[in-house]
This record gives structure tokens, C-alpha cells and sequence, in this order.
């Protein structure tokens, strides 16, 4: 079904119209989670799990799939995950922590060895529970997999330039990183496994304990991994919370006991949660938050490129990343060609379900969505804008139509507002100043793209951004990948950065043993080395 076509209800299956292959036959009713090393049975509240896919009932009503449930844990129970995840790090002292990185290597190996055999399910969950693509799904997960090699590939690497001893200055000393210590692990909904495991698993490696709280949306995905985690990883190493922020995260926070902080959301509640650490400065923050990246597109770009990058900045999975564009900036000389192309391409996009090869827009999971992009539009037309696309921003229960919208200004909700959904706002420009002031006025400063065929344009525009945004793309869409790539933004945009050695870094603290260079204490190294006495102290190799 072409977006200019929205017959309403048939968007949405009946029952018997799912492939076989991707049902859901049973819901699935999750009583367990993972409390230090035993999956625990919860007899209290469960949250109810609802598909953002409708289906057409017999009697042509329309309703939401029941996928299952997931507890719902009590603050004291939280708590007691909480002591669990404390008593495994034991003040540094745990097995975990103190453990030779090699051996943490092997756990982390079998880890991902048995975490490959859940694909097909973990993929159909990704479609169900959040409306991915069966394509975009099976990327998130192999891209997960590559991201846990990469980390044991660059922790051997790590290691490998620190199994030796440095002197300097009558001084001999050994530098390597260690642990900070409990980990807090929250990820966000459009990339559920992917984004989590992005820092639950350079946390796990570099011998933290770690408490994960999987996403709101995209939950049940995590089922078949808890036996994996509770096999692979000692008693309390890796622990699972569910349940409403205010209910388990605070408790978590105000405790004092978390020491580092891993939340990919909004700035907004990563400022709340931060703010409920009773000592902000023993708390690390690793946060990967909101973004508008805008591109900027000059009266000599190669028009046809510049709309191919800007289809897949704005509506990769309906626009909903944080590195998605969000403010098309289109120069006023190309902008009517632009704007026919782009309509164009969106003509041609197909609306329908996740499971579907031929479709790209796909129904939005966050309750509300379709309302508050509708709010959006209206806001934009109201004030000026017109909708260019056929059928552009018409609404349908979880399913949103994606609006083109010119020409956008800066009075508009829609040039401040980070829609992350299908809403294209273009504004027009005929000095570059005003794209640079938007970005200089901007609360975010993730990523910007720019597109022109001209190097000297480029190259003025290169230097001034680069010290606004943390990453300026070429007549490209903005990206987070490749994933050994730093990934970070200024402003609202993060705090710290991430990529797979970057990572390791963020999850652990340079520490040293030194020692006055005299014959005594040579011989003292010399004999833990060679009797192999510690792990911190040692020169071994990992090949
Ligand atoms: O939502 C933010 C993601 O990190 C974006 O990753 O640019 O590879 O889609 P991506």
C-alpha cells in the first residue's frame, strides 16, 4: 500500500494474513527476572504489553495485539537487586572485577556464542514490539553481535598495551584500567537491544557489576537472553529491573550506590535521574541524548543525492533516531526541485507492517505519537506551512503518513520540537548564515549534513561546524555507524563518548602501581610477575 493511499483499516492484517513464520502464537507472560545469578519467579504486578500493530478482528473492529507481560518490581525488591549488583563488586574485591581480563574474555565469548541462537526470536520481538522492519530488526541484532566481537577484539587490545611496565624518573609503574564499579543500564525504545548493549556490555567487560533496566518498549525482547546472562556471567554480575522510573530508579539513584550511569533518552529525565544521586560527584554519566540534526543543502548540490540521503535521514524507522534529520535547511534557488523530487520519492514509499520487504513506514510504538504529530502539522500549517505530499500527515490509529513541510519557520513547533517521527519541515535559506545561526542557537549539537559539490563551500562550512556539532557528514545522512567511530554530542546532545574502545574507556578508571626503582623493590616485581601472584600486575600477552 503506497502512503498515498491509506485505506484505514486494511493497513493492518487479519490474524491469519501474518506469515506463519513471524506469528505470535502465545503471549508471552514473563514472571521472572534475573536477580543475582537466579532467575526469581514474581508473583506481584505485571505490566501488560500491547503491539503498536492493530488487528482486524472477525467483526471488522480494529485491536491492538496482546503480546504478554513483564514484572513489575517493588522498590524493595529493586533494592535487593541493587545490594546483589553492590555484593558482586564487593568494593573492587569481587570475582568479577579482580578476575584476569582473558577469563571476563571467555565469558563474554560463550555470552555471545549462545546469544546467537536467539536471533530469529529476539528479531520477531524487535517487529512486534516496536514496529521495526524484519530487515532493520535482523540489522540491529547482527550489528549487536559485530559490537560485542569488536569489544572483545579492543579489551585484547587494551590489555595488550598495558602488560607492561614504564620507567620514568627513578619510578617504575604499571598502568591499566580498572573497574568504576555498579552500573546503571538504561537504553531507549528505537533501538532497544542494540543502544543497551552499546554500554551494558563494555561495562560487563571492563569488570563492572551491572543493573539493566531495558526500555519501556521493548522488554520482552530481553526474555531469551536472561537464561543466557544467568549461565555466562557469575551471581550478581548482571541483574534485570523492571518497572516505572519513579518507582525503581529513584530508589536506585538516591541509594548512592550506583557509580556510573549509562542512559540513552531524554535530556530531561536524564537530568532528573542525575540529580537523585545524593553525591553527583562520585557519579559518572554516560548519556546519549536528544538531537535536530539539521542538513544544509547549497544551490550546488547534486539535487538527486542530496534527496536519496535526506529519504533515509528523515525516515529510516519512521524518523525515529536520534541521529535522524529532523530540519531540512534547502537553499531558495533549488528548493522548488528539491521539494518536487522529495515528494516524489515519498510517493513511493510503502506504508504497512514490519514483516512486509516492500514497506518502509511502519506504525509508531509511544502511545499518543500519531496525536502529538498531527499537533506538529497543524501547528506548521496554521502558521503558514503547506503539507507538498499527497496524503502527507494523515493519521490512522499507530500508522502516521510522513508530511513534507514548506515552508517551515522558526515561529513553527516543528523547527524546535525533535518530532523523532515521519514529519520532513523544510526551510528555506538564501544567506548560509541563517542554517549556522540555528545550530549556534540550538539546544542540541549531535551531528549536521551538509551537501554541495563545491570544495571551497564545504570546506567554509566544515570549519566553523565542527565546533558546534560533533560530527559533520558530506553529502551524507548523519549516522551513528560506524561503530568504532566516536559517537558523542555537545550541548543537550550527550555527555561522554562511545564507540567500541572508546567504551571501554567510559566504564573504567587508569589506575597504577609504582614503585621507586631500587633493587629490592626490582626483585619484589620481578617475583609477583614471574609466580604470576597478581592479575593487575602482570605481563602476560593475550594473543
Ligand atoms: O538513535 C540513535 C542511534 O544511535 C542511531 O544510530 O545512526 O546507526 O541509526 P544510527
Amino acid at each position: 500500500m503506497m502512503v498515498h493511499s491509506i485505506e484505514q483499516k486494511k493497513l493492518f492484517p487479519l490474524e491469519s494474513e501474518i506469515p506463519a513464520e513471524f506469528q505470535i502464537k502465545e503471549p508471552i507472560c514473563q514472571s521472572e527476572f534475573l536477580i543475582n545469578g537466579q532467575l526469581r519467579e514474581w508473583n506481584g504486578p505485571t505490566q501488560e504489553v500491547f503491539s503498536p500493530i492493530y488487528i482486524q478482528n472477525t467483526d471488522g473492529s480494529l485491536s491492538k495485539k496482546y503480546l504478554g507481560c513483564y514484572p513489575l518490581l517493588s522498590e524493595e525488591t529493586v533494592l535487593e537487586v541493587l545490594n546483589a549488583a553492590v555484593k558482586a563488586y564487593d568494593n573492587g574485591k569481587g570475582l568479577w572485577p579482580t578476575m584476569p581480563v582473558t577469563e571476563r574474555i571467555q565469558h563474554m565469548q560463550e555470552f555471545v556464542r549462545r546469544m546467537k541462537s536467539e536471533k530469529e526470536e529476539i528479531v520477531k520481538l524487535l517487529m512486534w514490539e516496536i514496529g521495526k522492519t524484519y530487515q532493520d530488526s535482523v540489522k540491529e541484532f547482527d550489528r549487536t553481535v559485530d559490537y560485542i566481537c569488536g569489544t572483545i577484539d579492543a579489551v585484547k587490545e587494551l590489555d595488550r598495551v598495558s602488560s607492561r611496565f614504564l620507567i620514568e624518573e627513578g619510578i617504575i609503574g604499571q598502568v591499566r584500567r580498572s573497574p568504576m564499579g555498579v552500573t546503571l543500564s538504561m537504553g531507549p525504545f528505537n533501538y532497544p537491544l542494540n543502544e543497551t548493549f552499546t554500554t551494558l556490555i563494555p561495562a560487563l567487560i571492563m569488570g563492572n557489576t551491572v543493573i539493566c533496566k531495558p526500555p519501556k518498549l521493548g522488554t520482552l525482547l530481553y526474555r531469551p537472553l536472561l537464561a543466557i546472562f544467568k549461565d555466562c556471567f557469575p551471581a550478581g554480575v548482571i541483574n534485570f529491573v523492571y518497572g516505572r522510573g519513579s518507582n525503581i530508579i529513584s530508589p536506585l539513584m538516591s541509594s548512592g550506590k550506583i557509580d556510573v550511569l549509562a542512559f540513552i533518552g531524554t535530556s530531561k529525565i536524564a537530568d532528573t535521574i542525575k540529580k537523585q544521586h545524593p553525591k553527583p560527584h562520585r557519579l559518572r554519566s554516560v548519556l546519549g541524548l536528544d538531537a535536530k540534526n539539521p542538513a544544509i543543502i547549497l544551490p550546488d548540490a547534486d539535487l538527486d543525492l542530496a534527496v536519496k540521503e535526506c529519504l533515509l535521514g528523515t525516515l529510516s524507522y519512521n524518523g525515529q533516531r536520534c541521529t535522524a534529520l529532523k530540519l531540512l535547511f534547502v537553499h531558495q534557488a533549488v528548493a522548488e526541485d528539491f521539494l518536487t523530487k522529495l515528494a516524489a520519492a515519498l510517493n513511493d514509499l510503502t506504508i504497512g507492517m514490519p514483516w512486509d520487504p516492500k514497506v518502509q513506514i511502519t506504525p509508531l510504538p509511544e502511545g499518543d505519537k500519531t496525536k502529538y504529530l498531527s499537533e506538529l502539522v497543524s501547528d506548521a500549517v496554521n502558521l503558514g506551512a503547506k503539507l507538498i505530499n499527497e496524503n502527507g500527515g494523515t493519521a490512522f490509529e499507530s500508522i502516521f503518513s510522513p508530511a513534507l513541510l514548506y515552508p517551515v519557520s522558526e515561529k513553527m513547533r516543528v523547527y524546535h520540537e525533535e518530532q523523532f517521527g515521519p514529519i520532513i519541515p523544510v526551510v528555506p535559506f538564501d544567506d548560509v548564515a541563517t542554517p549556522i545561526r540555528y545550530i549556534e542557537e540550538s539546544n542540541y549539537g549531535q551531528q549536521v549534513s551538509i551537501f554541495s559539490k563545491n570544495p571551497n563551500e564545504i570546506a567554509s562550512l566544515v570549519d566553523p561546524l565542527v565546533n558546534q556539532v560533533s560530527r559533520v557528514n558530506i553529502n551524507s545522512q548523519c549516522q551513528r555507524g560506524p561503530d568504532i567511530f566516536p559517537f558523542t554530542g555537545r550541548k543537550d546532545s550527550a555527555e561522554g563518548t562511545l564507540s567500541v574502545s572508546d567504551a571501554l574507556r567510559v566504564f573504567s578508571i587508569r589506575t597504577l602501581v609504582a614503585a621507586k626503582e631500587n633493587e629490592n623493590n626490582k626483585e619484589l616485581l620481578a617475583e609477583i610477575i614471574q609466580e604470576r601472584k597478581s592479575n593487575f600486575l602482570s605481563t602476560d600477552f593475550i594473543f
